[in-house]
C-alpha cells in the first residue's frame, strides 16, 4: 500500500491549498526589480566584494596571483568564472580571524560552524552585516507566509550555530513576537506551542518530527495546533517529507537555506504560494552551479555543486565559496528576478558509496515515505564486516502498522532502494521510538566501519 493510498492521507486537510503570498507593496524594491536592474546592482556589488577579498584576505590574494587575475579583470558578471574559488579549507587555514576583511573592532558578532567535518570555521558580522541578515530572514518569514504581529516559535539551536539567532533577529525585524525556545526539552516545546499559540515555527524538519511524536505521546493531535507555517532548513529534506509534515501538522512546510560561511539562514527561501524551490536572494548572494570535480560552471538546470559569492558582506566576504551542497539553478517564478535553487539533494560529504554505487540519504527518505507502514525515522548504517562496505537501512515502522505490513515493508524498501539507487543493502525495521531523535541537524549516517 502506498502512502498516497493510506487512510492517514485521507485526513489531510491541506492537500495543496495556496499559501499567503505577500502583497506586492510589502516586498522589498529589489524583490520586485527587473533582472536587468538586479544585474546592474550585482555587477557593482561584485566589484566591491572582489576588491575587499583581494585587499583584506591574504589567502584569496595569493590565489588570485597564482591564477593571474586582479579584481579589475571583472568587466561583466560572467567574468567571475575566471576567479579562484574559496573553500572550507581556506577558511579553516585562516582560523580564527585570518579571513576577516575588517578590523576586529568592527566585528559585533561571531558564529562558528559545528566542526563535525573537521576544524570549525568562524564567521564574523559587522553591524551592517547583522542588519542585512535580519532583513533577509524577515524576507524569508514573509515569503513563507508569516506577517508582522504574529508569533514565531524559534526551535533552531541558539549559540554559535547561526540558526537560532539568525531566525530570532529576522522575526523581530519583521515585527513578530519571537518565542526564543532553542532546541531540546521537547516536552516543553509542546507545552509552549499549545499555550503561547505561535502561527509560525522555525526548526529543522527532523526535530519537527520529534515534536510531532511528543504531541502524540502527550495525547494531543499535532493537527490541532495554532501553527500555520513551518520554516524548515539546516538539513536536506524531500518533497515526500514535506507531504509528511504538512499532513502531520496541517500547515505549510517551506524550505529555508543557508550556510554559516555565506551568512547563516536566509540565503534562499521558498515562496509559500509556489513551493517550487528556493529563491536565492540574488541582491546579496550570487549563485553558481559548478562541476564538483573540475569546477567548471554548469548551465542552468544541471545538477552540480552550489557556489556562492557574497555581494554585500563586510566582515567575511566570500568569493565563489564552494558549499559542497548539490542542487540546480532554475529561473525565477514567484520572484521573477531571483533565480531558484532546487531543494538540496545532499552534501557531497554525505554521499555513501557502496561497491561503486552512490546514494544520498534523501534518496532513501523518498523511498521510505512511499511505504505506508514505515515512519520518517530512519538511519543509514555503514559497516565493513570483511573487505567490502555494507549498508543497512534502519527504519522505524509506524505505531499502527500490522505485523504483516511491517514484514512486507522491509522487503519493499530493500527492493526500492536497489531499484532507485543501484545500492544493495539490508533493511532492519525497528519499533517506534527506537532510533535516536535529533534536536537539531539530524545524523542520518551512522558509520560503524573501522577507522
Ligand atoms: O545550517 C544555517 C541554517 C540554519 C539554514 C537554519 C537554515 C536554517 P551551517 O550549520 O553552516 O548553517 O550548515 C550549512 O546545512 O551547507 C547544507 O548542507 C545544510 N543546509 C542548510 N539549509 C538547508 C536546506 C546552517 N534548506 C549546511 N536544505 C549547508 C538542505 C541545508 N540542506
Amino acid at each position: 500500500m502506498t502512502e498516497q493510498a493510506s487512510p492517514r492521507h485521507g485526513r489531510v486537510r491541506t492537500p495543496r491549498r495556496l499559501g499567503r503570498a505577500p502583497a506586492p507593496d510589502d516586498l522589498d524594491p529589489m524583490e520586485r526589480a527587473s533582472r536587468d536592474t538586479l544585474e546592474e546592482h550585482q555587477l557593482r556589488r561584485l566589484r566591491w566584494t572582489l576588491r575587499q577579498a583581494y585587499e583584506h584576505q591574504p589567502f584569496y590574494r595569493r590565489k588570485c596571483e597564482a591564477a593571474g587575475v586582479v579584481p579589475e579583470d571583472l568587466t561583466e558578471l560572467a567574468d567571475l568564472a575566471r576567479f579562484p574559488f574559496t573553500t572550507k579549507q581556506d577558511l579553516r587555514d585562516a582560523y580564527p580571524y585570518g579571513a576577516m576583511a575588517v578590523p576586529m573592532d568592527r566585528v559585533l558578532r561571531l558564529h562558528a560552524s559545528s566542526g563535525t567535518t573537521g576544524h570549525a570555521t568562524v564567521a564574523g558580522y559587522t553591524r551592517g552585516d547583522l542588519d542585512i541578515w535580519s532583513d533577509l530572514v524577515a524576507r524569508c518569514i514573509r515569503a513563507s507566509g508569516g506577517r508582522p504581529g504574529e508569533k514565531v516559535h524559534v526551535a533552531y539551536g541558539y549559540g554559535l550555530f547561526t540558526g537560532g539567532l539568525g531566525a530570532h533577529y529576522g522575526a523581530e525585524r519583521l515585527g513578530c513576537t519571537v518565542i526564543p525556545v532553542s532546541g531540546g526539552q521537547t516536552a516543553r516545546q509542546v507545552q509552549l506551542i499549545r499555550d503561547l499559540r505561535p502561527e509560525t515555527i522555525m526548526v529543522t524538519p527532523s526535530y519537527l518530527l520529534a515534536i510531532a511524536d511528543e504531541f502524540r505521546a502527550q495525547g494531543f493531535d499535532p493537527r490541532d495546533t495554532s501553527l500555520r507555517t513551518a520554516i524548515l532548513g539546516a538539513e536536506p529534506w524531500t518533497e515526500a517529507m514535506r507531504a509528511e509534515i504538512e499532513g502531520t501538522f496541517d500547515l505549510h512546510a517551506v524550505d529555508i537555506y543557508g550556510i554559516s560561511e555565506v551568512m547563516g539562514p536566509g540565503v534562499a527561501n521558498e515562496c509559500v504560494e509556489a513551493k517550487d524551490g528556493l529563491h536565492v536572494f540574488e541582491d546579496h548572494f550570487l549563485p553558481e552551479i559548478v562541476d564538483p570535480v573540475d569546477g567548471g560552471v554548469l548551465p542552468e538546470g544541471t545538477e552540480g555543486e552550489l557556489v556562492f559569492t557574497s555581494l554585500t558582506k563586510e566582515a567575511l566576504p566570500v568569493v565563489r565559496y564552494r558549499t559542497r551542497d548539490l542542487s540546480r539553478l532554475l529561473p525565477g517564478t514567484a520572484r521573477p528576478a531571483f533565480r531558484r535553487m532546487a531543494k538540496v539533494s545532499g552534501r557531497s560529504d554525505d554521499m555513501v558509496v557502496i561497491r561503486g554505487a552512490n546514494l544520498f540519504p534523501t534518496q532513501v527518505e523518498e523511498q521510505v515515505l512511499r511505504i505506508a507502514a514505515l515512519s520518517p525515522h530512519f538511519q543509514l548504517v555503514l559497516r565493513r564486516p570483511g573487505r567490502l562496505d555494507e549498508l543497512t537501512v534502519r527504519v522505524e515502522h509506524r505505531p499502527e502498522a500490522t505485523a504483516t505490513a511491517v514484514e512486507e515493508a522491509g522487503e519493499r524498501l530493500r527492493e526500492a532502494v536497489k531499484e532507485h539507487t543501484g545500492v544493495s543493502g539490508t533493511v532492519e525495521v525497528t519499533a517506534p521510538g527506537t532510533l535516536e531523535r535529533s534536536v537539531g541537524k539530524i545524523r542520518r549516517i551512522v558509520d560503524e566501519r573501522p577507522a
